[in-house]
């Protein structure tokens, strides 16, 4: 299949198919399970090594951490992407636990999960999912490490977990996920949606298809990897695609410069990293979703990363309230991200 050629000016919103893939890639790491669902991997591991407790970063993924916890006794550490590292204080695991380390927006440095989890004083499980291929990612000496795959790259399903300390992995599940199928039409639909100029019929059906087959790929126990999936990222992930998505984050956040209402969360990362997107912090919640209902209108969708509707601190409640990510990601080019900023300047004016 030939890659579409964009006349829709459009940015965000889930990937289209088909699409060319730049080499070199960056192979995957071997030996590795292969999932439907990031949280997949997370279900399989306490289904191996059936921990007391599971603990999780209280900022985190909601609709995710609501799943799981039917599994073990959930608990939650303080953590927080404007953080170095974790509020070590609040993580009392003990031996046998299994807890899992956020790479926020994959532009955290070593944040001290090494020294902390050595010696088995708890299981260690590193979620990657904003980038799996970060300098974090490809040095870990984790227990366990996991990444959802379809929040950097065109796939419709798709997990990975390894073990960078070589540990036994669960055993590779066979049957694919219900709803995958669904995932890949929308995919595809919208691919002809981008290339015929955007015909609002047809982008109905694309969104409905990816709303369905989301909730159903939600309702789904562990599954494996789909085959098409698998067939977009077997020879590994494009090394391009990291690289436009880090140029593109810091052409973006030099044409932000001066914006009235709204900061960066952050504006460096280590070497070699390649952040997910420029995410902004808003002076109110308000001043957030009137920004994001702007862009919206304008064709820039950009995700919450996360909507909080649970019992969370005020310190949780607030960051949630005010965050918006700007999609940086190998679809567009320079000349997109300076658009994105002039609409930023128009949008974010008080
Ligand atoms: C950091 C992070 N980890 C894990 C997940 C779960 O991935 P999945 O939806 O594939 O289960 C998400 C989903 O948004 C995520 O953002």
């Amino acid at each position: 299949m030939t890659a579409v050629t964009q006349t829709r000016w459009e940015v965000g919103g889930e990937f289209h198919s088909p699409v060319e893939t730049p080499r070199p890639f960056h192979p995957w790491p071997r030996p590795a399970v292969w999932y439907a669902l990031g949280r997949h991997a997370v279900e399989a591991l306490v289904d191996l090594l059936r921990p007391r407790t599971l603990w999780l970063p209280d900022y985190f993924c909601h609709e995710v951490a609501v799943g799981w916890e039917g599994l073990a006794d959930v608990r939650v550490y303080e953590d927080d992407p404007r953080w170095e590292e974790p509020r070590w204080e609040t993580l009392h695991a003990a031996p046998g636990d299994m807890v899992v380390a956020v790479d926020y927006f994959g532009v955290r440095g070593e944040a001290g999960w090494e020294e902390r989890s050595g010696a088995g004083a708890f299981v260690l499980v590193e979620d990657h999912s904003h980038d799996p291929f970060s300098p974090l990612a490809v040095a870990s000496s984790a227990d366990f490490a996991f990444s959802s795959l379809r929040k950097t790259l065109p796939v419709p399903d798709g997990a990975i977990l390894w073990s960078p300390r070589g540990l036994d992995l669960p055993p590779q599940p066979r049957e694919p996920a219900d709803g995958s199928e669904l995932k890949l039409a929308a995919m595809l639909l919208k691919g002809r949606y981008l290339a015929n100029g955007g015909d609002e019929g047809l982008k109905e059906r694309f969104r409905r298809l990816q709303i369905e087959g989301e909730e159903r790929l939600a309702r789904t126990s562990v599954a494996a990897a789909s085959p098409a999936a698998r067939e977009a990222v077997i020879g590994g992930a494009p090394l391009p695609w990291r690289v436009r998505r880090a140029d593109n984050a810091l052409h973006l956040l030099g044409s932000l410069s001066g914006l009235q209402t709204a900061e960066p969360l952050f504006e460096e990362w280590p070497a070699g990293a390649a952040p997910l997107g420029v995410v902004l912090l808003f002076e109110s919640h308000e001043v957030r979703d009137r920004v994001r209902e702007t862009l919206r209108e304008a064709g820039v969708y950009c995700p919450v990363h996360w909507p909080n509707e649970r019992p969370a601190s005020e310190r949780v409640r607030d960051l949630s309230a005010r965050v918006l990510t700007i999609p940086t990601d190998w679809r567009y080019s320079a000349a997109d991200m300076e658009r994105v900023a002039s609409l930023l300047h128009e949008a974010g004016t008080r």
